[in-house]
């Protein structure tokens, strides 16, 4: 997760497309751009849902308290040095991506 991150050139093309088609870009997360982001995550998180070595699971959040979540880490209420890092990279629009994403996946059982 550490080196170059070509992320931004990826989000302006899809800020660009979104534009272009006329889309509503910010009343929803984009969960394609989210599935995207989220391959920084699992590298921690499972996508299966499991808790995994102290790891919580991030699937299945409602994308409000996901973000409130994430909000916590991004002012360190939450102390999670790993997390905070994370959480204060990451744009608005990347947040409500990342969001729609994970509350689109179903935890287990
Ligand atoms: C290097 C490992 C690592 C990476 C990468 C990582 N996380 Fe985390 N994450 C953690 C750990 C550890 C915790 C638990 C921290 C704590 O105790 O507050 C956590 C907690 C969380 C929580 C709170 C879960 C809860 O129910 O309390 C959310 C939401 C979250 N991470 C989202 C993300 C997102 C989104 C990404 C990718 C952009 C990400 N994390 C990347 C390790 C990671």
């Amino acid at each position: 997760m550490r080196g170059t991150r070509p992320l931004l050139g990826w989000f302006s093309f899809v800020a660009f497309a979104a534009s272009l088609s006329g889309g509503p870009v910010m009343a929803a997360g984009d969960k394609a751009l989210g599935e995207y982001l989220s391959s920084e995550c699992t590298a921690c998180h499972q996508t299966s849902g499991r808790q995994v070595g102290g790891i919580p699971a991030i699937v299945g959040h409602p994308a409000d308290q996901f973000i409130a979540l994430m909000d916590a880490y991004r002012t360190r209420q939450r102390d999670n040095v790993v997390m905070q890092t994370i959480a204060a990279r990451l744009t608005e629009e990347e947040l409500l991506a990342l969001a729609a994403y994970y509350e689109s996946l179903k935890p287990p059982g």
